[in-house]
C-alpha cells in the first residue's frame, strides 16, 4: 500500500479481497471501468495485485493494494480500517477471497477444516462487520462470492462446500440484519476460472452438462458483481452465474 493518507474519495470505493488475479481481478478491473476507486486486498500474489493495480489506474480511477492474510483473524479485523485509512470511504464490499482444497470424510484434517471455514466464510462475516458504519454511511453493499456446488454438495472437497453453504446462509442473514442501510447479495458461479490442473477430458465432460454449452468466464462473474451493486431493490438474493447448470 503507498504510504499516503489521501483526501477522501468523491469516487465510490470498492475493497475486493483476492483481487490480485482470476475472478478477483476481473470484478477490480469491471468495478474501475464503472468509476469505482478499488482497494485491491492480496494474501500471497504481490506482483499480480501490483499490475491489477496498475490496471484500473489505467481505467481513470484511484487504487491501491493492501495485504492481510484473511487466516489470520486480528489481521482480517484490522483490513477494513487499512481501506478506511487510505480512501476514506467506502460503498462496496466483495468477499471474494477464497480456499479450494481438497478434503474429504476419510482425510479430514481439523487444522484444514478451521482455516477453510475462516478464509471463506468467518472473514466474510467478520469484513461485513466491520464494514458496517463505514457502509452504512455511504447506503453501501456487500456481495459474497459464494458457488452453485452448494446445491450438489461435493464430497471431495468437504470444508469447502460447508464454507460456501455457509456464506451463502450469512448472505441471507445479513441482508436482513444490515436492512435498509446496507444491501447483502451473493453471486454463485459454475465454472467460472478452471482450476490450474483441472484434465481436458473432465472440462469437457462438464461443459456437456451446462446448458448454455460453454463454461463461463471470470468477466461473466464480473458482470453480475457490477449489476448487484447498481440493483438498488435486491438484497438477499444469490445469483447462479453458471449457464444453467442449476437447472439441469
Ligand atoms: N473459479 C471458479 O470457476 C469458481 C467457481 C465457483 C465459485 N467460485 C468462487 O468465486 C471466487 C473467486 O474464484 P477464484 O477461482 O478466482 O478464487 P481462487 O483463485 O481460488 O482464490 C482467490 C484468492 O483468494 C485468496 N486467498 C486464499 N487464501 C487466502 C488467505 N489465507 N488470506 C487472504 N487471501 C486468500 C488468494 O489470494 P493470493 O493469491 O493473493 O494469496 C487467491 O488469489 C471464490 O470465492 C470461489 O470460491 C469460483
Amino acid at each position: 500500500m503507498n504510504a499516503q493518507s489521501e483526501q477522501p474519495q468523491a469516487a465510490p470505493v470498492a475493497l475486493i479481497t483476492g483481487a490480485a488475479r482470476r475472478v478477483g481481478r476481473a470484478i477490480a478491473l469491471r468495478l474501475a471501468k464503472a468509476g469505482f476507486a478499488i482497494a485491491i486486498h492480496y494474501n500471497t500474489s504481490a506482483n499480480d495485485a501490483e499490475q491489477t493495480r496498475q490496471d484500473c489506474v489505467a481505467c481513470g480511477v484511484d487504487a491501491d493494494t493492501i495485504r492481510a492474510d484473511l487466516a489470520d483473524r486480528p489481521a482480517t479485523a484490522a483490513l477494513v480500517d487499512a481501506v478506511l485509512t487510505r480512501f476514506g470511504r467506502l460503498d462496496a464490499l466483495i468477499n471474494n477471497a477464497s480456499i479450494f482444497e481438497r478434503s474429504t470424510a476419510n482425510d479430514l484434517s481439523l487444522s484444514e477444516w478451521d482455516r477453510t471455514l475462516q478464509v471463506n466464510l468467518t472473514a466474510p462475516l467478520q469484513l461485513a462487520l466491520g464494514a458496517r458504519p463505514a457502509l452504512n454511511r455511504t447506503g453501501g453493499c456487500i456481495v459474497n462470492l459464494c458457488d452453485v456446488a452448494t446445491a450438489r454438495p461435493w464430497p471431495d472437497h468437504l470444508a469447502y462446500i460447508v464454507s460456501k453453504g455457509g456464506l451463502e446462509t450469512l448472505t441471507a442473514v445479513l441482508a436482513r440484519a444490515l436492512a435498509p442501510d446496507v444491501r447483502v447479495v451473493g453471486v454463485a458461479p459454475g465454472v467460472a476460472v478452471w482450476p490450474d490442473a483441472y484434465p481436458a477430458d473432465q472440462r469437457a465432460q462438464l461443459v456437456k452438462r451446462i446448458p448454455l454449452q460453454r463454461a463461463g468466464t471470470a468477466e461473466d462473474i464480473a458482470e453480475a458483481v457490477h449489476y448487484l451493486l447498481s440493483a438498488s431493490y435486491v438484497t438477499g438474493t444469490v445469483i447462479p452465474v453458471d449457464g444453467g447448470r442449476h437447472r439441469a
